[in-house]
């Protein structure tokens, strides 16, 4: 019996496999995924382990406790399909798939199966995740305690009623988007000032990083963390006056908004 099933073995599946086995949550046996592209079960192969893999589904569905649903949306419903499950207590079933309503979900694999609805982002890829995840109508409280466990293994993790969903993905699923315009502009903002490119980026990026660091390791509000670097008449209150003036606090509420407006649409299409 494999503890973990991953039906695609892409990108995001890749690297939740990675997670876990770096996080002692699972040994590379306990781990099997499938996938239809030669090229992707080589890369989880290569990271994971060479008997982690297969071409076929029903391998997974037959051997894993839990499954992680890793295919892009469009292919979903025949995978769910081939998925279904009877009246005995199935696997616990984990989409990662953006869009897809746990309703939809619950009516393709089975009234009786367990099912979890994640919303995750890209720097998972990188063990810096941001994701919020939603109970279906039979999960447990030990299947929710899984679920928070693999995405944590990856970053970290919340449980919100399915309809906040719209919201994460306007916030931490987009929000990469936003946060790489801000570091382009501020690179390009460095070059401006006379810095060379390369050095720019760099800078730029880690700036992004570790004030982020900052705000998650003291705990701090980010406007005290900001005013303990604004000195009277100084650099920085000059550099605040021209964001206000762009109006970068409204631009980046609407983009937020906007962006949790659109899931919400797509969710209902
Ligand atoms: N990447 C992100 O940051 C992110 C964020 C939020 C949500 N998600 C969601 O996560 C899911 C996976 O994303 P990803 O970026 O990991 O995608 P990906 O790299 O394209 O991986 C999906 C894999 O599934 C394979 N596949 C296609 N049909 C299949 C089938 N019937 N059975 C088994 N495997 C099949 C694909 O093979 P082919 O390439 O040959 O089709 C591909 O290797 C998507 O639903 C996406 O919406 C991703």
């Amino acid at each position: 019996m494999k503890k973990y099933g991953f039906i695609g073995a892409g990108r995001m599946a890749t690297a939740l496999a990675g997670g876990l086995v770096e996080a002692g949550l699972a040994g590379p046996e306990e781990i099997l995924a499938s996938d239809p592209n030669d090229a992707m079960r080589l890369a989880f192969a290569e990271r994971i382990g060479p008997q982690s893999i297969t071409s076929d589904n029903a391998e997974v569905a037959r051997d894993a406790q839990i499954i992680i649903l890793a295919v892009k949306p469009q292919v979903m419903p025949a995978v769910l399909e081939g998925l279904k499950v009877g009246s005995k207590p199935g696997p616990l079933f984990v989409s990662i798939a953006a869009g897809i309503p746990l309703a939809k979900l619950e009516a393709g694999l089975g009234k009786a199966a367990r099912v979890v609805r994640v919303m995750p982002n890209t720097p998972s890829l990188v063990g810096r995740g941001a994701s919020a995840y939603a109970a279906g109508k039979n999960v447990t409280p030990d299947d929710l305690q899984a679920v928070k466990s693999l995405l944590e293994s990856v970053g970290i993790a919340f449980e919100v009623p399915e309809y906040l969903l719209d919201a994460v993905t306007g916030l931490s699923g987009s929000g990469p988007a936003f946060v790489y315009t801000m570091i382009e502009a501020m690179s390009d903002g460095g070059v401006l000032a006379g810095l060379p490119r390369e050095i720019a980026h760099k800078l730029a990026a880690q700036t992004v990083l570790g004030s982020a660091e900052m705000v998650l390791a003291t705990g701090q509000h980010p406007a005290e963390l900001r005013e303990a670097v604004t000195s009277p008449g100084g650099t920085t209150i000059a550099g605040l006056e021209a964001l206000e003036q762009g109006g970068l606090r409204a631009a980046v509420l609407a983009a937020v908004k906007a962006a949790a407006n659109r899931s919400r649409e797509l969710g209902q299409a």
